[in-house]
């Protein structure tokens, strides 16, 4: 969703906030603007489309001040269009938003009535007009936003100035997320870290209903009531690097080739190798947030096999990609650890009044930790008296921070919009996340838990051979772009792989594709099946491969086109597909990890080849802050 960049120090804003912008491009969006200090008034450009139209606009112009601030819009209220774009000027005051003011009809309204005028369709610019109004009621731009806060109902994360205070910027949340990165003589604040540690490493996050009060190189931080607030300042411990292409040709491509490490970190933490026990590490339910990471790894694990054993049944609750690990965490949960296990997409288990018996854990798993139905899913949970559980790949972010227990994915920044390297770290976490639940309830002898340990391990290695296949779609990408869809099939922990395939064919190629459970076929998809349609089925020696088979029979009798993953060398699926890509041997619980990989890459060819931009596809965005 939206970016947002504001500078105040030394170098040239411009520039310090066209870097920012474009570090956030991931986030999606479809137009940019900046306002800039410049002879006692900020100056406005706007374009509407990719970053490179706001660049040309700027090319030439020259700004004499410290202060500015900068925005991606992602549209919500109004088209995509240079009319609409951020920021928005009331006045002398000028303001950039991201999220969602629900009461904008009311306050648009009342507005209209005291003769205010409107330059754009969006809500963002009423924010502009009460501060507008404000500011002239009190002389002061903190004093104004104070007053405007009541006034909002939603989630926003907005960034003022007002050009008879020039060395002043005011930023306040609730909701989207918004960070203060501290330097030297400089503050910049922003959406995300990304625009922010090439600058400095010092970060502070706002919580909502929190305003910070920055003038010049000077901040203090308020709670909306305006009691001042004294924050831990955060020391990240990556840097730019983490987060440029390394020679691949996009940010996709170069995370789908860190999916091994991305497993290979996730795991690290919470695997005893030399008990080759699963030992959840740093979980710490009920521990209070800013004491986490003092926790003593042996005593937390003890404490939460104890905590967990009293489960009676696991939520799982997520969105998109998320939502499609967390199926494959119900097969895990359900079959190695016997304990009830419902999925649910965030946006239906928020509304849908969800019944969440005693000793019920809810986990929600998101790659940001702040999509917003996942967020209102965890709220209502915890309302419900639920044990909570997080599994985020951003640390601190706001879904990490409310939830009781933490896990991370530990995959490193993850740019491209389509998930790829969050996702399997996340597969890999809930494997033994099911084997620590399943021992702490008995249900696991230590030869078995040593046995899907040792599959476990094996797995970034085996990753990589499957990567292989990336010069092979490459290749085939030309001729694979020029069916009417693909059906994606599997059976079990590997039919959410089915989706999570089709997920990827839709986002990234924009072509129709279904995922489905193999042994559905008959009741309905069937009757899609000819020569111009393409099966992709997964089909991984295990105790569904005899049955998966009879499918494949069917599929090719009515004329389909097969791609099939097999296990190995696999003769029979040679011989009813038109191609067939061999998977290493590997034990049920992780052949899902394995089996995305050739679906990514699929994806991200096809994508590609059809000329699409593969990091950023239309109308998404990364981290979905409203709903
Ligand atoms: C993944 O490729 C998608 N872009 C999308 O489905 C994503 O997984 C979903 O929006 C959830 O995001 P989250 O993990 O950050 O909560």
């Amino acid at each position: 969703m939206c970016g947002i960049v504001g500078y105040n120090g030394p170098r040239n804003p411009k520039d310090v906030i066209l870097d920012g912008l474009r570090r956030l491009e991931y986030r999606g969006y479809d137009s940019a603007g900046v306002a800039i200090l410049h002879n006692g008034e900020f100056k406005r450009v706007r374009a509407s489309g990719k970053l490179s139209e706001l660049s040309k606009k700027l090319e030439g112009e020259a700004f004499g001040g410290r202060l500015g601030i900068g925005h991606t819009r992602w549209a919500t209220h109004g088209v995509p269009s240079e009319r609409n774009a951020h920021p928005h000027k009331v006045e002398g005051v000028s303001l950039v938003h991201n999220g969602i003011i629900e009461n904008y009809q009311e306050i648009k309204q009342e507005l209209r009535q005291l003769g205010a005028e409107f330059t754009s369709d969006t809500d963002s610019e009423l924010v502009a007009h009460l501060i507008a109004r404000q500011v002239r009621a009190t002389g002061d731009l903190f004093k104004a936003v104070q007053q405007v806060i009541p006034r909002l109902k939603g989630a926003y994360s907005i960034l003022a100035v007002w050009e008879k205070q020039p060395d002043t910027l005011v930023a306040f949340k609730n909701g989207p997320p918004l960070i203060l990165g501290i330097g030297d003589d400089e503050i910049i604040v922003a959406s995300d870290v990304q625009a922010i540690v090439s600058y400095t490493k010092k970060v502070i996050y706002l919580d909502d209903f929190e305003i910070a009060h920055v003038r010049g190189s000077d901040y203090k931080l308020f709670s909306a009531t305006g009691e001042p607030l004294r924050k831990p300042v955060h020391v990240l411990n990556w840097n730019a690097d983490a987060i440029e292409k390394a020679g691949f040709r996009h940010f996709m491509l170069k995370e789908i080739y860190e999916q091994p490490r991305a497993v290979a970190q996730a795991i690290a933490p919470h695997i005893d190798l030399e008990r080759m026990r699963v030992r959840l590490s740093g979980v710490g339910f009920g521990v209070p947030y800013e004491k986490l990471e003092g926790l003593d790894a042996e005593q937390d694990a003890a404490k939460t096999a104890q905590q967990l054993s009293g489960i009676d049944r696991i939520f799982i609750v997520a969105c998109g990609t998320s939502y499609y690990a967390g199926q494959v965490g119900k097969y895990l949960l359900e079959i190695l650890a016997r304990v009830p296990v419902e999925t649910d997409i965030a946006s239906e288990f928020r509304y849908r009044e969800p019944v969440i018996p005693p000793h019920s854990l809810v986990i929600v798993i998101s790659q940001s930790g702040e999509t917003a139905d996942t967020l209102a899913a965890l709220r209502l949970a915890k309302q419900a008296g639920a044990m909570t559980m997080s599994i985020c790949n951003v640390k601190r972010s706001s879904i990490d921070r409310e939830a009781q227990g933490h896990l991370y994915m530990n995959s490193g920044v993850e740019i491209g919009v389509a998930s790829t390297k969050a996702f399997v770290s996340t597969l890999a976490l809930l494997n033994l996340f099911a084997l620590f639940v399943a021992r702490s309830r008995g249900q696991l002898t230590a030869e078995q838990e040593k046995h899907h340990l040792e599959a476990l391990l094996a797995v970034p290695a085996q990753m990589e051979t499957v990567l292989s296949y990336d010069k092979w779609f490459g290749e085939a990408a030309e001729q694979l772009k020029g069916y009417r869809g693909i059906l994606y099939m599997a059976r079990g922990a590997n039919y959410p792989i089915a989706m999570e395939g089709a997920l990827k064919l839709k986002e990234l190629a924009y072509m129709h594709a279904e995922g489905y459970a193999a042994g559905e076929m008959k009741h309905g998809p069937l009757a899609l099946i000819d020569e111009r349609m393409l099966i992709m089925m997964v089909a991984p020696t295990d105790h569904h491969y005899e049955k998966t088979l009879s499918n494949l029979e069917e599929a090719k009798a009515r004329g389909g086109h097969i791609i099939s993953l097999g296990t190995g060398d696999n003769q029979e699926l040679k011989r009813l597909s038109q191609y067939y890509l061999s998977l290493p041997k590997a034990e049920w619980t992780v052949s899902p990890i394995l089996a995305v990989i050739p679906l990514q890459l699929l994806a991200y060819h096809v994508a590609d080849n059809l000329g699409h931009d593969v990091d950023q596809p239309r109308n998404l965005a990364k981290s979905v802050t409203v709903e």
